[in-house]
């Protein structure tokens, strides 16, 4: 499916609510991965706005992330559709009933999956391949580890499975490779891309942070995100924790999170702002143009394709 989507690297980048606008999208795919909008729960004129900005800047496929949760889906499935945009990922569940729209339109649909149980069910309904997402991923997230997820996922469908969580260099692709996967998609790495407009304190923590600076808020609450640990974030997880406790209303804690991705992006507030990254941000030490981050990466698979470790597969 990459070859016929005509991609140089088997490389996504992840749709990102409030991150991942037009112009990211279009950087990426002229540098020969697959750039994709995110739309999160945004309006669908936002959506078409972002879409046409990428067609102006890149003649090269892309792709754009459906929140199937958003108020605005119906609507924004059909800007979608109309856009006949190549690719269409989704968020947040099952988007079979609008499979057969998108796939009229010309789009492959790849949804994200957290389980094996999930990826047969969408591999039954038709869809052209999932996106299977571990747990180390920025943003929301389900339980299982990116490592355990995605060989038991691609012994299970026949449609390609793309990896996700946790890949930010080469070593990262040529592991997911080797757990049978087709691609990568990454999130957390194109943060720290130039052509990113979050705040620049977002931008700087996601940069500065180490492995074990990210935590996960929401579990209580049911909807579970892997964020950088901040005053926001701890404050969240004092608040869920002592509910959950307590036994009390969990809407206090929902009223905390509500808007907090967008208040990250656009005020760089650590006090109100939810900074959304996955774990593998400790292994990000700088803002590149976005071109420079795939062959950089690409060029580390090479070598790592070619290394040595290969002579220890061998009995001696
Ligand atoms: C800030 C942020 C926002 C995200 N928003 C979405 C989203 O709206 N929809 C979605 O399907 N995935 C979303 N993701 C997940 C990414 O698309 C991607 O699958 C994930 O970041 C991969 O893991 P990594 O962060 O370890 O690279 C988001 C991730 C981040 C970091």
């Amino acid at each position: 499916m990459l070859q016929e989507l005509g991609l140089r690297y088997p490389i996504f980048q992840g749709g990102m609510a409030w991150v991942a606008t037009g112009s990211l999208a279009a950087a990426v795919s002229e540098a020969g991965g697959l750039g994709i909008i995110g739309s999160g729960h945004a309006p669908a004129e936002y959506v078409k706005a972002q879409i046409n900005i990428a067609k102006e800047q890149t003649d090269k496929p892309f792709g754009v992330n459906v929140m199937l949760l958003s108020p605005y889906v119906e609507e924004v499935i059909a800007v979608v559709a109309a856009a006949h945009v190549a690719v269409v990922t989704t968020g947040a569940g099952d988007p079979s009933r609008y499979l057969a729209q998108l796939q009229k339109a010309g789009s492959r649909v790849l949804p994200v999956v957290p389980s094996v149980a999930l990826a047969k069910r969408m591999a039954r309904s038709g869809v052209d391949g999932v996106i299977a997402e571990g747990m180390e991923s920025g943003g929301h997230i389900g339980t299982m580890t990116t490592m355990a997820l995605v060989p038991q996922v691609v012994d299970a469908v026949d449609i390609p499975v793309i990896a996700a969580g946790g890949i930010a260099d080469g070593r990262g692709v040529v592991a997911a490779l080797a757990l049978g996967a087709s691609g990568v998609q990454m999130g957390t790495r194109f943060l720290a891309a130039s052509e990113t407009l979050i705040h620049p304190r977002y931008q700087q923590a996601v940069v500065a942070a180490k492995d074990v600076d990210t935590l996960v808020t929401g579990l209580y609450v049911g909807h579970a995100a892997r964020v950088l640990k901040n005053p926001m974030s701890r404050q969240y997880l004092r608040l869920e924790k002592r509910l959950a406790i307590e036994g009390g209303d969990m809407s206090a804690v929902e009223a905390l999170g509500n808007g907090s991705l967008r208040i990250a992006v656009q005020e760089g507030d650590p006090e109100r702002g939810s900074f959304m990254a996955g774990e593998i941000a400790g292994l990000i030490h700088d803002v590149r143009p976005a071109a420079s981050i795939l062959a950089t990466i690409m060029q580390e698979a090479q070598q790592v394709a070619a290394n040595d470790w290969r002579s220890r597969l061998v009995a001696p």
